[in-house]
Protein backbone atom coordinates (compact mmCIF):
# COMPACT_ATOMS: atom_id res chain seq x y z
CA UNK A 1 0.00 0.00 0.00
CA UNK A 2 1.27 3.59 -0.88
CA UNK A 3 1.71 6.01 1.85
CA UNK A 4 1.72 9.33 2.03
CA UNK A 5 4.40 11.73 3.40
CA UNK A 6 4.06 15.19 5.06
CA UNK A 7 4.30 17.09 2.03
CA UNK A 8 1.93 15.07 -0.32
CA UNK A 9 -0.27 15.98 2.59
CA UNK A 10 -0.49 19.41 0.52
CA UNK A 11 -2.15 18.49 -2.96
CA UNK A 12 0.63 20.33 -5.08
CA UNK A 13 3.35 18.76 -3.58
CA UNK A 14 1.37 15.62 -4.27
CA UNK A 15 1.44 16.42 -8.14
CA UNK A 16 5.17 16.75 -7.91
CA UNK A 17 5.30 13.85 -6.47
CA UNK A 18 3.48 11.55 -8.67
CA UNK A 19 5.50 13.29 -11.57
CA UNK A 20 9.04 12.24 -9.61
CA UNK A 21 7.31 8.89 -9.11
CA UNK A 22 7.20 8.79 -13.33
CA UNK A 23 10.83 8.67 -13.05
CA UNK A 24 11.18 10.67 -16.49
CA UNK A 25 8.83 7.99 -17.83
CA UNK A 26 7.67 8.27 -21.75
CA UNK A 27 4.70 8.40 -22.29
CA UNK A 28 4.77 5.64 -24.56
CA UNK A 29 6.07 3.92 -21.94
CA UNK A 30 2.83 4.32 -20.24
CA UNK A 31 1.52 2.12 -23.06
CA UNK A 32 3.52 -0.85 -22.46
CA UNK A 33 2.94 -0.81 -18.47
CA UNK A 34 -0.37 -0.69 -19.69
CA UNK A 35 -1.95 -2.81 -22.23
CA UNK A 36 -5.41 -1.06 -21.59
CA UNK A 37 -4.41 2.52 -21.32
CA UNK A 38 -5.73 3.24 -24.71
CA UNK A 39 -9.37 2.65 -23.78
CA UNK A 40 -9.03 3.03 -20.28
CA UNK A 41 -7.88 6.29 -21.17
CA UNK A 42 -10.67 7.57 -23.41
CA UNK A 43 -14.60 8.30 -23.02
CA UNK A 44 -17.57 9.51 -25.03
CA UNK A 45 -20.28 12.62 -24.17
CA UNK A 46 -22.80 13.79 -26.26
CA UNK A 47 -21.31 12.21 -29.47
CA UNK A 48 -17.42 13.85 -28.48
CA UNK A 49 -15.14 10.86 -28.31
CA UNK A 50 -12.05 12.00 -26.48
CA UNK A 51 -9.17 10.08 -25.83
CA UNK A 52 -6.67 11.46 -23.53
CA UNK A 53 -4.22 8.43 -23.41
CA UNK A 54 -1.52 10.53 -25.11
CA UNK A 55 -0.93 12.91 -22.26
CA UNK A 56 2.12 12.37 -19.71
CA UNK A 57 -0.17 11.20 -16.68
CA UNK A 58 -0.25 7.68 -15.19
CA UNK A 59 -2.69 6.61 -12.66
CA UNK A 60 -1.10 8.35 -9.96
CA UNK A 61 -0.44 11.56 -11.34
CA UNK A 62 -4.32 11.48 -12.19
CA UNK A 63 -5.59 10.56 -8.81
CA UNK A 64 -3.30 13.58 -7.23
CA UNK A 65 -5.15 15.99 -9.70
CA UNK A 66 -8.37 14.87 -8.94
CA UNK A 67 -7.76 15.48 -5.15
CA UNK A 68 -6.57 18.81 -5.88
CA UNK A 69 -9.67 19.35 -7.76
CA UNK A 70 -11.28 18.11 -4.58
CA UNK A 71 -8.98 19.85 -2.60
CA UNK A 72 -10.44 23.04 -4.28
CA UNK A 73 -13.62 22.23 -4.03
CA UNK A 74 -14.47 21.55 -7.35
CA UNK A 75 -18.15 20.28 -6.69
CA UNK A 76 -19.04 23.44 -4.78
CA UNK A 77 -17.81 25.84 -6.82
CA UNK A 78 -19.69 24.54 -9.94
CA UNK A 79 -23.04 23.96 -7.81
CA UNK A 80 -22.48 27.60 -6.89
CA UNK A 81 -22.38 28.72 -10.37
CA UNK A 82 -25.59 26.66 -11.54
CA UNK A 83 -26.98 28.11 -8.76
CA UNK A 84 -26.37 31.94 -9.66
CA UNK A 85 -24.12 32.48 -6.82
CA UNK A 86 -22.36 35.79 -7.30
CA UNK A 87 -18.99 33.81 -7.76
CA UNK A 88 -17.87 36.61 -10.27
CA UNK A 89 -16.51 38.38 -7.12
CA UNK A 90 -14.81 41.33 -8.14
CA UNK A 91 -18.04 42.60 -9.94
CA UNK A 92 -20.77 40.86 -7.78
CA UNK A 93 -21.91 38.92 -10.31
CA UNK A 94 -23.76 35.62 -10.90
CA UNK A 95 -22.74 33.68 -13.97
CA UNK A 96 -25.66 32.13 -15.39
CA UNK A 97 -24.79 31.21 -19.17
CA UNK A 98 -25.73 27.34 -18.11
CA UNK A 99 -29.06 29.14 -17.68
CA UNK A 100 -29.69 30.36 -21.57
CA UNK A 101 -29.75 26.49 -22.31
CA UNK A 102 -32.40 25.11 -19.62
CA UNK A 103 -34.68 27.31 -20.26
CA UNK A 104 -37.58 24.62 -18.77
CA UNK A 105 -35.79 24.22 -15.34
CA UNK A 106 -36.85 25.12 -11.90
CA UNK A 107 -37.36 29.06 -11.28
CA UNK A 108 -33.86 30.40 -10.55
CA UNK A 109 -34.19 33.91 -8.67
CA UNK A 110 -31.45 36.53 -9.58
CA UNK A 111 -31.69 40.02 -8.08
CA UNK A 112 -35.22 39.08 -7.78
CA UNK A 113 -35.93 38.02 -11.15
CA UNK A 114 -36.66 34.61 -12.42
CA UNK A 115 -34.02 33.97 -14.79
CA UNK A 116 -36.17 31.12 -16.56
CA UNK A 117 -38.77 33.19 -17.08
CA UNK A 118 -36.62 36.03 -18.65
CA UNK A 119 -34.65 33.01 -20.90
CA UNK A 120 -37.71 31.83 -22.34
CA UNK A 121 -39.66 35.47 -23.30
CA UNK A 122 -35.76 36.48 -24.90
CA UNK A 123 -35.82 33.03 -26.95
CA UNK A 124 -39.55 33.84 -28.16
CA UNK A 125 -38.34 37.12 -29.54
CA UNK A 126 -35.66 35.83 -31.13
CA UNK A 127 -37.42 33.20 -32.75
CA UNK A 128 -40.53 35.33 -33.79
CA UNK A 129 -38.10 38.03 -35.40
CA UNK A 130 -35.42 35.01 -36.77
CA UNK A 131 -38.23 33.32 -38.15
CA UNK A 132 -39.97 36.84 -39.63
CA UNK A 133 -36.57 37.51 -41.29
CA UNK A 134 -35.88 33.93 -42.89
CA UNK A 135 -39.51 33.89 -44.36
CA UNK A 136 -39.15 37.63 -45.75
CA UNK A 137 -42.46 38.80 -43.35
CA UNK A 138 -40.19 41.17 -41.80
CA UNK A 139 -38.93 43.15 -44.48
CA UNK A 140 -36.26 46.30 -45.27
CA UNK A 141 -38.18 49.79 -45.56
CA UNK A 142 -38.50 49.26 -49.21
CA UNK A 143 -40.55 46.15 -48.69
CA UNK A 144 -38.39 44.08 -49.80
CA UNK A 145 -36.52 40.27 -48.43
CA UNK A 146 -33.60 41.01 -46.54
CA UNK A 147 -30.29 39.30 -48.31
CA UNK A 148 -27.94 40.14 -46.09
CA UNK A 149 -26.89 40.32 -42.63
CA UNK A 150 -24.27 42.11 -41.18
CA UNK A 151 -22.97 41.72 -37.57
CA UNK A 152 -20.88 44.48 -35.42
CA UNK A 153 -19.63 43.54 -33.08
CA UNK A 154 -16.33 42.49 -31.42
CA UNK A 155 -14.85 39.91 -28.01
CA UNK A 156 -17.29 37.91 -27.41
CA UNK A 157 -19.85 39.71 -29.27
CA UNK A 158 -18.28 38.60 -32.40
CA UNK A 159 -16.48 35.68 -31.63
CA UNK A 160 -19.01 33.01 -30.96
CA UNK A 161 -21.43 33.85 -33.62
CA UNK A 162 -18.99 33.74 -36.16
CA UNK A 163 -17.46 30.62 -35.08
CA UNK A 164 -21.08 29.09 -35.00
CA UNK A 165 -22.35 30.93 -37.95
CA UNK A 166 -19.47 29.43 -39.94
CA UNK A 167 -19.00 25.75 -38.60
CA UNK A 168 -22.90 25.07 -38.99
CA UNK A 169 -23.08 26.89 -42.91
CA UNK A 170 -24.18 22.96 -44.14
CA UNK A 171 -27.69 23.43 -41.68
CA UNK A 172 -28.11 26.97 -43.10
CA UNK A 173 -31.37 27.48 -45.08
CA UNK A 174 -31.86 30.81 -44.56
CA UNK A 175 -30.54 32.19 -47.94
CA UNK A 176 -29.13 35.00 -46.25
CA UNK A 177 -25.12 36.00 -46.50
CA UNK A 178 -23.41 36.71 -42.96
CA UNK A 179 -20.68 39.16 -42.66
CA UNK A 180 -18.68 39.97 -39.47
CA UNK A 181 -17.30 43.40 -38.60
CA UNK A 182 -15.09 43.61 -35.62
CA UNK A 183 -12.59 45.63 -35.89
CA UNK A 184 -12.71 49.10 -36.19
CA UNK A 185 -9.76 49.48 -39.06
CA UNK A 186 -11.32 51.31 -42.47
CA UNK A 187 -10.14 48.14 -44.17
CA UNK A 188 -12.54 46.08 -42.80
CA UNK A 189 -15.29 48.22 -42.42
CA UNK A 190 -15.45 49.88 -45.99
CA UNK A 191 -14.65 46.59 -47.69
CA UNK A 192 -17.80 45.24 -45.65
CA UNK A 193 -20.20 48.03 -46.78
CA UNK A 194 -19.04 48.33 -50.14
CA UNK A 195 -19.27 44.72 -50.43
CA UNK A 196 -23.43 44.40 -49.32
CA UNK A 197 -26.63 45.95 -50.75
CA UNK A 198 -27.23 47.99 -47.89
CA UNK A 199 -30.83 48.68 -49.26
CA UNK A 200 -31.70 44.90 -48.15
CA UNK A 201 -29.14 44.73 -45.24
CA UNK A 202 -30.13 43.79 -41.53
CA UNK A 203 -27.08 45.13 -39.06
CA UNK A 204 -27.56 43.94 -36.01
CA UNK A 205 -25.23 45.81 -33.77
CA UNK A 206 -23.65 43.53 -30.57
CA UNK A 207 -22.61 45.00 -27.59
CA UNK A 208 -23.10 43.67 -23.57
CA UNK A 209 -22.05 47.12 -22.60
CA UNK A 210 -22.74 49.42 -25.36
CA UNK A 211 -19.95 51.50 -24.78
CA UNK A 212 -17.46 49.36 -26.49
CA UNK A 213 -15.68 52.42 -28.85
CA UNK A 214 -14.86 50.16 -31.79
CA UNK A 215 -18.12 48.85 -31.87
CA UNK A 216 -20.18 51.93 -31.67
CA UNK A 217 -17.89 53.44 -34.42
CA UNK A 218 -19.06 50.67 -37.11
CA UNK A 219 -22.56 51.91 -36.05
CA UNK A 220 -22.39 54.88 -36.76
CA UNK A 221 -20.38 54.48 -39.97
CA UNK A 222 -22.81 51.96 -41.29
CA UNK A 223 -25.29 53.97 -40.08
CA UNK A 224 -24.21 57.21 -41.86
CA UNK A 225 -23.67 54.73 -45.41
CA UNK A 226 -27.30 53.08 -45.31
CA UNK A 227 -29.12 56.82 -44.92
CA UNK A 228 -27.23 57.82 -47.60
CA UNK A 229 -28.91 55.06 -49.30
CA UNK A 230 -32.07 55.13 -47.91
CA UNK A 231 -32.90 58.96 -47.85
CA UNK A 232 -33.47 59.17 -43.64
CA UNK A 233 -31.57 58.27 -40.58
CA UNK A 234 -35.84 57.25 -39.33
CA UNK A 235 -35.55 55.03 -42.16
CA UNK A 236 -32.28 53.45 -42.21
CA UNK A 237 -32.87 52.30 -38.39
CA UNK A 238 -35.48 50.26 -39.63
CA UNK A 239 -32.75 48.12 -40.79
CA UNK A 240 -30.62 47.95 -37.37
CA UNK A 241 -31.20 45.73 -34.14
CA UNK A 242 -28.99 46.35 -30.94
CA UNK A 243 -28.40 43.02 -29.10
CA UNK A 244 -27.53 44.26 -25.53
CA UNK A 245 -27.41 44.35 -21.82
CA UNK A 246 -27.78 47.81 -21.40
CA UNK A 247 -30.66 48.54 -22.88
CA UNK A 248 -31.03 51.90 -22.06
CA UNK A 249 -27.87 52.68 -24.09
CA UNK A 250 -28.90 51.59 -27.04
CA UNK A 251 -32.66 53.77 -27.09
CA UNK A 252 -29.89 56.17 -26.56
CA UNK A 253 -28.74 56.04 -29.95
CA UNK A 254 -31.89 55.82 -31.59
CA UNK A 255 -32.89 51.95 -31.74
CA UNK A 256 -36.31 51.09 -31.66
CA UNK A 257 -37.78 49.47 -28.50
CA UNK A 258 -38.89 46.42 -30.57
CA UNK A 259 -35.46 46.25 -32.33
CA UNK A 260 -33.52 45.94 -28.82
CA UNK A 261 -33.05 42.68 -27.82
CA UNK A 262 -31.65 42.17 -24.62
CA UNK A 263 -29.74 40.39 -22.29
CA UNK A 264 -27.77 39.82 -18.63
CA UNK A 265 -25.27 41.08 -17.02
CA UNK A 266 -24.94 37.82 -15.65
CA UNK A 267 -23.59 36.83 -19.20
CA UNK A 268 -20.80 37.15 -19.94
CA UNK A 269 -19.41 38.81 -23.21
CA UNK A 270 -17.26 35.59 -24.00
CA UNK A 271 -20.12 33.46 -22.60
CA UNK A 272 -22.77 35.28 -24.50
CA UNK A 273 -23.55 32.87 -28.15
CA UNK A 274 -26.25 31.52 -26.14
CA UNK A 275 -28.42 34.81 -25.48
CA UNK A 276 -29.30 36.96 -28.38
CA UNK A 277 -25.98 37.30 -29.05
CA UNK A 278 -26.31 33.94 -31.16
CA UNK A 279 -29.31 36.05 -33.09
CA UNK A 280 -26.71 35.17 -36.36
CA UNK A 281 -26.68 31.74 -35.75
CA UNK A 282 -30.52 31.43 -35.13
CA UNK A 283 -31.25 33.57 -38.41
CA UNK A 284 -28.74 31.15 -39.91
CA UNK A 285 -30.13 27.90 -38.72
CA UNK A 286 -33.51 28.80 -37.68
CA UNK A 287 -34.69 28.40 -33.95
CA UNK A 288 -34.91 24.46 -34.31
CA UNK A 289 -31.06 24.43 -35.11
CA UNK A 290 -30.38 27.35 -32.30
CA UNK A 291 -32.18 25.15 -29.41
CA UNK A 292 -30.36 21.96 -31.24
CA UNK A 293 -27.27 23.85 -29.98
CA UNK A 294 -28.62 24.95 -26.92
CA UNK A 295 -29.36 21.63 -26.15
CA UNK A 296 -26.06 19.97 -26.82
CA UNK A 297 -24.79 22.69 -24.83
CA UNK A 298 -27.29 21.22 -22.05
CA UNK A 299 -25.99 17.33 -22.23
CA UNK A 300 -22.52 18.58 -21.46
CA UNK A 301 -23.72 20.56 -18.74
CA UNK A 302 -25.60 17.75 -17.17
CA UNK A 303 -22.61 15.29 -17.75
CA UNK A 304 -19.93 18.20 -16.38
CA UNK A 305 -22.35 18.05 -13.04
CA UNK A 306 -22.66 14.59 -12.91
CA UNK A 307 -20.00 12.88 -13.91
CA UNK A 308 -17.54 11.01 -11.44
CA UNK A 309 -13.89 13.63 -12.14
CA UNK A 310 -12.11 10.41 -13.91
CA UNK A 311 -14.62 10.40 -16.67
CA UNK A 312 -16.00 13.67 -16.34
CA UNK A 313 -14.72 15.19 -20.20
CA UNK A 314 -14.41 18.74 -19.47
CA UNK A 315 -12.61 18.07 -16.01
CA UNK A 316 -10.43 16.13 -17.70
CA UNK A 317 -9.12 18.19 -20.18
CA UNK A 318 -8.65 20.82 -16.96
CA UNK A 319 -6.80 17.96 -15.39
CA UNK A 320 -4.18 17.38 -17.65
CA UNK A 321 -4.01 20.90 -18.95
CA UNK A 322 -3.41 21.49 -14.74
CA UNK A 323 -0.61 18.48 -15.52
CA UNK A 324 1.16 20.17 -18.55
CA UNK A 325 1.18 24.03 -17.20
CA UNK A 326 2.32 23.57 -13.81
CA UNK A 327 4.05 20.17 -13.41
CA UNK A 328 5.92 20.21 -17.14
CA UNK A 329 6.17 24.00 -17.45
CA UNK A 330 4.30 23.86 -20.91
CA UNK A 331 2.93 27.84 -21.42
CA UNK A 332 0.98 27.61 -24.10
CA UNK A 333 -1.76 24.75 -25.56
CA UNK A 334 -2.29 24.52 -29.50
CA UNK A 335 -5.63 23.66 -31.10
CA UNK A 336 -5.75 22.41 -34.24
CA UNK A 337 -9.10 21.45 -36.00
CA UNK A 338 -9.03 19.51 -38.90
CA UNK A 339 -12.17 20.28 -40.40
CA UNK A 340 -11.96 23.61 -42.24
CA UNK A 341 -15.88 24.25 -40.80
CA UNK A 342 -13.84 24.84 -37.41
CA UNK A 343 -11.34 27.09 -38.84
CA UNK A 344 -12.94 29.69 -36.36
CA UNK A 345 -12.71 27.79 -33.53
CA UNK A 346 -9.12 28.21 -31.72
CA UNK A 347 -9.68 32.08 -31.77
CA UNK A 348 -13.02 31.52 -30.33
CA UNK A 349 -11.54 29.30 -27.00
CA UNK A 350 -8.61 32.24 -27.03
CA UNK A 351 -10.52 34.20 -26.10
CA UNK A 352 -12.31 32.53 -23.86
CA UNK A 353 -9.48 30.85 -22.28
CA UNK A 354 -7.32 33.52 -22.05
CA UNK A 355 -9.68 35.90 -21.22
CA UNK A 356 -10.91 34.10 -18.52
CA UNK A 357 -8.04 32.58 -16.97
CA UNK A 358 -5.07 35.32 -17.95
CA UNK A 359 -4.69 36.41 -14.32
CA UNK A 360 -1.82 36.95 -12.04
CA UNK A 361 -3.69 37.31 -8.72
CA UNK A 362 -6.50 34.66 -6.86
CA UNK A 363 -9.65 35.58 -5.36
CA UNK A 364 -8.43 37.38 -2.56
CA UNK A 365 -6.21 39.39 -4.57
CA UNK A 366 -3.11 37.93 -3.56
CA UNK A 367 -0.27 37.19 -6.03
CA UNK A 368 -0.44 33.78 -7.67
CA UNK A 369 2.11 31.10 -6.42
CA UNK A 370 2.28 29.28 -9.79
CA UNK A 371 1.24 29.65 -13.79
CA UNK A 372 -2.59 29.80 -14.28
CA UNK A 373 -3.99 30.17 -18.20
CA UNK A 374 -1.05 29.54 -20.67
CA UNK A 375 -1.37 31.03 -24.58
CA UNK A 376 -4.05 29.36 -26.49
CA UNK A 377 -3.37 29.20 -30.00
CA UNK A 378 -3.78 27.14 -32.79
CA UNK A 379 -5.19 27.27 -36.69
CA UNK A 380 -6.59 24.00 -38.97
CA UNK A 381 -4.63 21.33 -39.16
CA UNK A 382 -3.52 20.47 -42.16
CA UNK A 383 -2.43 24.38 -42.87
CA UNK A 384 -0.36 23.96 -39.31
CA UNK A 385 1.25 21.15 -40.61
CA UNK A 386 3.11 23.36 -43.53
CA UNK A 387 3.39 25.67 -40.94
CA UNK A 388 3.65 26.05 -37.33
CA UNK A 389 4.54 22.17 -36.78
CA UNK A 390 8.07 22.53 -36.94
CA UNK A 391 8.75 24.29 -33.62
CA UNK A 392 5.85 21.80 -31.91
CA UNK A 393 8.11 18.52 -32.68
CA UNK A 394 11.36 19.88 -32.87
CA UNK A 395 11.58 23.52 -31.12
CA UNK A 396 12.81 24.01 -27.57
CA UNK A 397 9.71 24.15 -25.97
CA UNK A 398 6.84 21.67 -25.01
CA UNK A 399 3.55 22.53 -26.71
CA UNK A 400 0.47 20.36 -25.83
CA UNK A 401 -2.02 19.82 -28.36
CA UNK A 402 -5.69 19.03 -28.82
CA UNK A 403 -6.55 17.48 -32.40
CA UNK A 404 -10.01 17.83 -33.59
CA UNK A 405 -11.35 15.91 -35.94
CA UNK A 406 -15.15 15.44 -37.46
CA UNK A 407 -16.11 12.10 -38.45
CA UNK A 408 -18.84 12.91 -41.28
CA UNK A 409 -19.71 15.74 -42.88
CA UNK A 410 -22.68 16.42 -44.93
CA UNK A 411 -20.48 16.54 -48.09
CA UNK A 412 -18.20 13.82 -47.79
CA UNK A 413 -15.57 12.87 -50.42
CA UNK A 414 -14.27 9.50 -48.73
CA UNK A 415 -10.61 10.10 -50.17
CA UNK A 416 -10.28 13.44 -48.82
CA UNK A 417 -11.28 12.60 -45.15
CA UNK A 418 -8.87 9.57 -45.66
CA UNK A 419 -6.41 11.98 -46.20
CA UNK A 420 -7.44 14.17 -43.40
CA UNK A 421 -7.53 11.96 -40.60
CA UNK A 422 -4.09 9.99 -41.89
CA UNK A 423 -2.31 12.84 -41.43
CA UNK A 424 -4.01 14.25 -38.01
CA UNK A 425 -3.71 10.59 -36.54
CA UNK A 426 0.02 10.49 -37.85
CA UNK A 427 0.72 14.17 -36.04
CA UNK A 428 -0.42 12.65 -32.97
CA UNK A 429 1.59 9.87 -33.25
CA UNK A 430 4.59 11.50 -34.30
CA UNK A 431 4.83 13.79 -31.35
CA UNK A 432 3.80 11.02 -29.06
CA UNK A 433 6.84 8.65 -30.37
CA UNK A 434 9.44 10.87 -31.86
CA UNK A 435 12.39 9.25 -33.22
CA UNK A 436 15.80 8.83 -31.77
CA UNK A 437 19.06 9.47 -32.81
CA UNK A 438 20.52 6.10 -32.73
CA UNK A 439 17.52 5.14 -34.87
CA UNK A 440 18.06 7.79 -37.35
CA UNK A 441 21.75 7.27 -37.46
CA UNK A 442 21.44 3.97 -37.98
CA UNK A 443 19.01 4.30 -40.98
CA UNK A 444 20.94 7.07 -42.88
CA UNK A 445 24.33 4.57 -42.33
CA UNK A 446 22.17 1.59 -44.02
CA UNK A 447 21.62 4.11 -46.71
CA UNK A 448 25.09 4.29 -47.20
CA UNK A 449 26.06 7.80 -45.99
CA UNK A 450 29.06 9.16 -44.98
CA UNK A 451 29.47 8.27 -41.29
CA UNK A 452 30.93 12.22 -41.04
CA UNK A 453 27.79 13.64 -42.33
CA UNK A 454 25.45 11.14 -40.84
CA UNK A 455 26.50 12.17 -37.46
CA UNK A 456 25.81 16.01 -38.74
CA UNK A 457 22.52 15.48 -39.77
CA UNK A 458 21.56 13.18 -37.23
CA UNK A 459 20.28 15.62 -34.76
CA UNK A 460 18.90 17.56 -37.61
CA UNK A 461 16.12 14.60 -38.43
CA UNK A 462 15.60 13.22 -34.17
CA UNK A 463 12.36 14.09 -33.03
CA UNK A 464 12.29 14.33 -28.64
CA UNK A 465 8.53 12.95 -29.41
CA UNK A 466 7.06 12.79 -25.51
CA UNK A 467 4.71 15.81 -26.55
CA UNK A 468 1.76 15.40 -24.99
CA UNK A 469 -2.02 15.34 -26.64
CA UNK A 470 -5.83 14.45 -26.67
CA UNK A 471 -7.90 13.78 -29.60
CA UNK A 472 -11.27 14.85 -29.87
CA UNK A 473 -13.54 12.81 -32.48
CA UNK A 474 -17.18 14.43 -33.46
CA UNK A 475 -19.15 11.84 -34.68
CA UNK A 476 -20.99 14.84 -37.08
CA UNK A 477 -20.68 18.59 -36.78
CA UNK A 478 -24.40 19.47 -35.77
CA UNK A 479 -25.60 21.76 -33.79
CA UNK A 480 -26.05 19.90 -31.00
CA UNK A 481 -22.82 18.34 -31.29
CA UNK A 482 -21.25 22.08 -31.64
CA UNK A 483 -22.83 23.42 -28.70
CA UNK A 484 -21.49 19.98 -26.30
CA UNK A 485 -18.21 20.72 -28.00
CA UNK A 486 -18.32 25.07 -26.92
CA UNK A 487 -19.39 24.01 -23.15
CA UNK A 488 -17.07 21.21 -23.03
CA UNK A 489 -14.08 24.10 -23.63
CA UNK A 490 -16.43 26.41 -21.22
CA UNK A 491 -16.45 23.58 -18.81
CA UNK A 492 -12.70 23.10 -18.87
CA UNK A 493 -11.73 26.76 -18.26
CA UNK A 494 -14.34 27.00 -15.45
CA UNK A 495 -12.63 23.78 -13.92
CA UNK A 496 -8.87 25.42 -14.16
CA UNK A 497 -9.92 28.61 -12.76
CA UNK A 498 -11.31 26.69 -9.47
CA UNK A 499 -8.10 25.02 -9.27
CA UNK A 500 -5.76 28.08 -9.56
CA UNK A 501 -8.62 30.20 -7.49
CA UNK A 502 -8.73 32.75 -9.83
CA UNK A 503 -11.87 34.80 -10.90
CA UNK A 504 -12.37 33.45 -14.26
CA UNK A 505 -15.01 35.82 -15.17
CA UNK A 506 -14.17 39.30 -15.28
CA UNK A 507 -11.65 40.97 -17.42
CA UNK A 508 -9.90 43.98 -15.90
CA UNK A 509 -6.40 42.95 -17.69
CA UNK A 510 -8.41 45.02 -21.00
CA UNK A 511 -9.37 48.50 -18.88
CA UNK A 512 -5.89 50.40 -18.53
CA UNK A 513 -4.92 50.16 -22.87
CA UNK A 514 -8.58 51.36 -23.24
CA UNK A 515 -8.01 54.19 -20.69
CA UNK A 516 -4.87 55.42 -22.14
CA UNK A 517 -6.26 54.66 -26.08
CA UNK A 518 -9.16 57.74 -25.01
CA UNK A 519 -6.56 60.08 -23.97
CA UNK A 520 -4.54 59.03 -26.86
CA UNK A 521 -7.51 59.21 -29.50
CA UNK A 522 -7.95 62.74 -27.90
CA UNK A 523 -4.08 64.27 -28.89
CA UNK A 524 -4.94 62.64 -32.66
CA UNK A 525 -8.25 64.66 -33.20
CA UNK A 526 -6.45 67.96 -31.70
CA UNK A 527 -3.05 67.80 -31.06
CA UNK A 528 -0.21 66.22 -29.01
CA UNK A 529 0.48 66.38 -25.57
CA UNK A 530 3.99 67.25 -25.60
CA UNK A 531 4.53 66.40 -22.08
CA UNK A 532 2.36 63.26 -21.92
CA UNK A 533 3.44 59.74 -22.07
CA UNK A 534 7.37 57.97 -22.31
CA UNK A 535 9.39 59.15 -24.86
CA UNK A 536 8.81 56.24 -27.09
CA UNK A 537 5.14 56.75 -26.79
CA UNK A 538 4.87 60.48 -27.53
CA UNK A 539 7.41 59.90 -30.39
CA UNK A 540 4.92 57.35 -31.80
CA UNK A 541 1.54 59.90 -31.32
CA UNK A 542 3.64 62.61 -32.85
CA UNK A 543 4.14 60.40 -36.14
CA UNK A 544 0.51 58.97 -36.02
CA UNK A 545 -0.72 62.33 -36.16
CA UNK A 546 1.61 64.07 -38.57
CA UNK A 547 0.14 61.10 -40.59
CA UNK A 548 -3.72 61.07 -40.13
CA UNK A 549 -4.16 64.97 -41.13
CA UNK A 550 -2.20 66.90 -38.53
CA UNK A 551 0.61 68.23 -40.53
CA UNK A 552 0.76 66.33 -43.91
CA UNK A 553 0.85 69.54 -46.14
O1 LIG B 1 -12.44 44.58 -24.12
C1 LIG B 1 -12.78 43.26 -23.85
C2 LIG B 1 -14.26 43.06 -23.92
O2 LIG B 1 -14.88 43.72 -22.88
C3 LIG B 1 -14.64 41.60 -23.94
O3 LIG B 1 -14.69 41.06 -22.68
C4 LIG B 1 -15.94 41.63 -24.65
O4 LIG B 1 -16.32 40.38 -25.16
C5 LIG B 1 -15.64 42.63 -25.74
O5 LIG B 1 -14.79 43.58 -25.13
C6 LIG B 1 -16.84 43.32 -26.33
O6 LIG B 1 -17.57 43.97 -25.34
P1 LIG B 1 -19.04 44.47 -25.60
O7 LIG B 1 -19.86 43.27 -25.95
O8 LIG B 1 -19.49 45.12 -24.34
O9 LIG B 1 -18.99 45.43 -26.75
Amino acid sequence: MMTMTVSEADPWHALTAARVNLAGKRIRQLFDEDPERATRCSTEVAGLFLDYSKQAVDSRSLAALQALADAQQLGGRREAMFHGEAINSTEGRAVLHTALRAPDGAPLIVNGEDVRASVRDALAQMTAFAEGIRSASLRTVDNQRFTTVVNIGIGGSDLGPRMAVEALAPYDQSGLQFHFMANPDSNEVLNVLHGVDLRRTLFLVSSKTFTTQDTLANFLTARAQVTAVLGSEARAMEHFCAITAAPQAALGHGFGAERIFRFHDWVGGRYSLWSAIGLPIMLAIGAPGFLALLAGARAMDAHFRTAPTLSNLPVLLALTGIWNANILDARTQLLVPYDTRLAAFPAYVQQLDMESNGKGVDLAGQRLERASGPVVWGGLGINGQHAFFQLVHQGTQKVPVDFIGVLRSPQQDLEHQRIVFSNMLAQSEALMTGRAREQVLAEMLAQGMDPQRAEVLAGHRTFPGNVPSNTLLIDELSPTRLGALIALYEHKVFTQGVIWGINSFDQWGVELGKQLGRTIYGELCSAPDALAHDPSTRALVAKVHAALGGNLG
